[in-house]
């Protein structure tokens, strides 16, 4: 739902443009069952080709999986050109994913792993491919996988947690959290700020979370959105807002996207 309001509002800022482009790295199978509705729903592909207006001129995606490729594929083929396809792990080829980006494009990546599998340096890759060229590099909406993902790694894989940061100093944070000195939620929050430093290195302007949790309100996962454009800010934070208080209303509290108090935080910028 975020990413459906999103798109759709970004599009309209890119009437002058003419249309967009469309990243998503971990793309699926096209279609998910949604337990509150009893229904399917698009997955983050079809959300991407469906929105607009203007629509994207290309969405480009990434499926390791080759049985969720092939699926993707059969659910994309009426898209034709617009949809550009790789059956890849994504951190290989998102140089390749990226040629096909004019770098003065408006551009938009989704990036929605299930676990560790999104590496520092393809989010790196994303924030350079318009240097030079643009003011504004790639917004990005990234799924941060802190107690579906890194938090279970760290003891037996602190390799995929470094890879996620791209360094390794969040070992400090592990380590107060081991000796009792900060608690589940602070380590938590300062998990995502240095995440969110990562962005400020990069040269983003704002970064925005959002906590997603269970429907028992405990912690599953954030969302981190960074950005150059003001627009670009106002947007998601009216989306953030907004698609909480449409859940609400359509389908009462029980919901996946319920949340806890306080939901955004804007980690860089002026506030
Ligand atoms: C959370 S699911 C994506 C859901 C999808 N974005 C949607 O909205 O329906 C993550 C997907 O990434 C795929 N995947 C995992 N590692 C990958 C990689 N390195 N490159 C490309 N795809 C990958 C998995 O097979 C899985 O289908």
């Amino acid at each position: 739902m975020i990413l459906d309001a999103y798109l759709s509002a970004f599009a309209k800022t890119c009437q002058r443009a003419g249309g967009w482009y469309g990243l998503d790295l971990f793309a699926g199978t096209g279609l998910n069952w949604s337990t509150t509705r009893d229904a399917p729903i698009n997955g983050s592909t079809l959300i991407a080709l469906e929105a607009g207006s203007p629509e994207a001129t290309k969405v480009i995606f990434a499926e390791r999986h080759p049985g969720a490729f092939a699926a993707l594929s059969h659910r994309t083929k009426s898209y034709g050109e617009r949809a550009f396809r790789f059956n890849d792990d994504a951190n290989r080829i998102v140089g390749d994913m990226l040629e096909q980006i004019p770098r003065r494009a408006p551009a938009f990546a989704f990036l929605d792993p299930e676990g560790s599998e999104l590496e520092w340096s393809t989010v790196e890759a994303i924030a350079g491919h318009k240097r030079s060229h643009s003011r504004f590099k790639i917004e990005q909406l990234i799924l941060f996988p802190t107690d579906m993902g890194f938090v279970r790694l760290a003891p037996d894989h602190p390799e995929l947690v470094t890879r996620i940061y791209g360094h390794d100093r969040w070992k400090q944070i592990y380590e107060r959290r081991g000796a009792g000195t900060i608690s589940a939620e602070q380590a938590r929050g300062e998990y995502v700020r240095l995440y969110a430093e990562g962005f400020a290195e990069l040269g983003y302007e704002t970064v925005l979370d959002r906590q997603i949790t269970k429907q028992n309100g405990s912690p599953m996962y954030f969302l981190i959105f960074a950005t150059d454009n003001d627009t670009g800010e106002k947007i998601m934070d009216w989306v953030f807002d907004r698609v909480r208080m449409r859940v609400i209303e359509e389908l009462g509290q029980a919901t996946l996207f319920e949340m806890e108090s306080g939901p955004r935080e804007r980690r860089l910028g002026d506030s």
